[in-house]
């Protein structure tokens, strides 16, 4: 089959639920063609399934950089790849101490290398097909500053920031015109943050209003085509979680009043039926 390059064609990756079905979901109301990714097929494949005939399910762990490049093959044989969304991921909350190796181990493997080989995979494709394009990292809040309970979570979501300006960098250096941007919410109501509200370490997470993951999604979106390299999902809350990372020492008691009122939101979140 011919490949048809007038195409645009976007890799979403983790887009079996939450925020990166939900970015699929945009994409194909735009007439975008894309390959949703996700380590559970099942879940990808019903994504696929229910975005209709521009989308189409690859099984995909992004913790294997093999898998990555199959991936951007599969979308330059649909069209031009022109976005290439690295949004799978994983969290458990807690303490380290109450935390074992293997969870240490996955949230870099999937939360960091997943991005650092998902990017490199895709500017290989982009740079073949003609130069263009975005890649959008999916960072976090947690990047910013200290966040109690998510001590590996928010390392590996601050090495995805470090990661796309570094990168974005090189890029503009050697003559790109390949753009990165990193996305950084706050918390959002997906299976994700449900799964670990059990567990009191998740507390900082609800410390404000858990966002919707559309508006998420349009953020994402929105990235595509432009300048900007750092998204907060929403501003307004980025402004103090970027001065908790500048002033850590002076931000410490302020936390823990942040903390004590997250902890009051989850336990209300816990006996609100979902
Ligand atoms: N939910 C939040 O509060 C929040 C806030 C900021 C950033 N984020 C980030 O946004 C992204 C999406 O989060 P979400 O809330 O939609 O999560 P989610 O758990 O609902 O969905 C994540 C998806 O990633 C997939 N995945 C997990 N490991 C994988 C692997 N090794 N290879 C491929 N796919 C894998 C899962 O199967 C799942 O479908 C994540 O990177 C997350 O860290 C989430």
């Amino acid at each position: 089959m011919d490949v048809d390059h007038t195409r645009d064609v976007a890799v979403v990756t983790g887009a079996g639920r939450g925020m990166g079905r939900a970015v699929a979901g945009r994409l194909v109301e735009r007439g975008w063609s894309v390959v949703a990714t996700d380590v559970d097929e099942t879940a990808v494949r019903r994504t696929a399934a229910d975005l209709g005939p521009l989308c189409t399910a690859a099984p995909h762990d992004v913790r294997d950089p093999s898998r990555h490049r199959a991936v951007a093959e599969q979308a330059a044989a649909v069209g031009t790849l022109r976005a290439w969304v690295n949004n799978a991921g994983i969290l458990r909350t807690g303490t380290l101490w109450e935390q074992d190796d293997a969870t240490m181990t996955a949230t870099v493997e999937v939360n960091l290398l997943g991005v650092v080989h998902g990017t490199r995979a895709a500017l290989d494709v982009m740079h073949r097909q003609g130069g263009r394009g975005d890649v959008i990292n999916m960072a976090s809040m947690s990047a910013f500053g200290p966040l109690p309970g998510l001590a590996i979570y928010a390392a590996s979501k601050a090495a995805v920031l470090s990661w796309t300006l570094t990168t974005a960098a090189e890029l503009r250096h050697a003559g790109s015109p390949v753009r990165l941007h990193a996305v950084c919410p706050d918390g959002v109501r997906t299976d994700m943050v449900a799964e670990n509200a059990a567990d009191r370490g998740s507390a900082m997470i609800f410390s404000g209003a858990l966002l919707d993951p559309g508006v998420v999604a349009d953020a994402v979106v929105a990235l595509i085509g432009s300048r900007r390299m750092i998204r907060s999902i929403p501003r307004r809350r980025a402004a103090a979680a970027r001065l908790t990372g500048l002033v850590p020492s002076a931000m410490l008691p302020l936390i823990g009043v942040t903390a004590a009122l997250g902890e009051r939101n989850r336990r209300k979140a816990l006996r609100e039926p979902a």
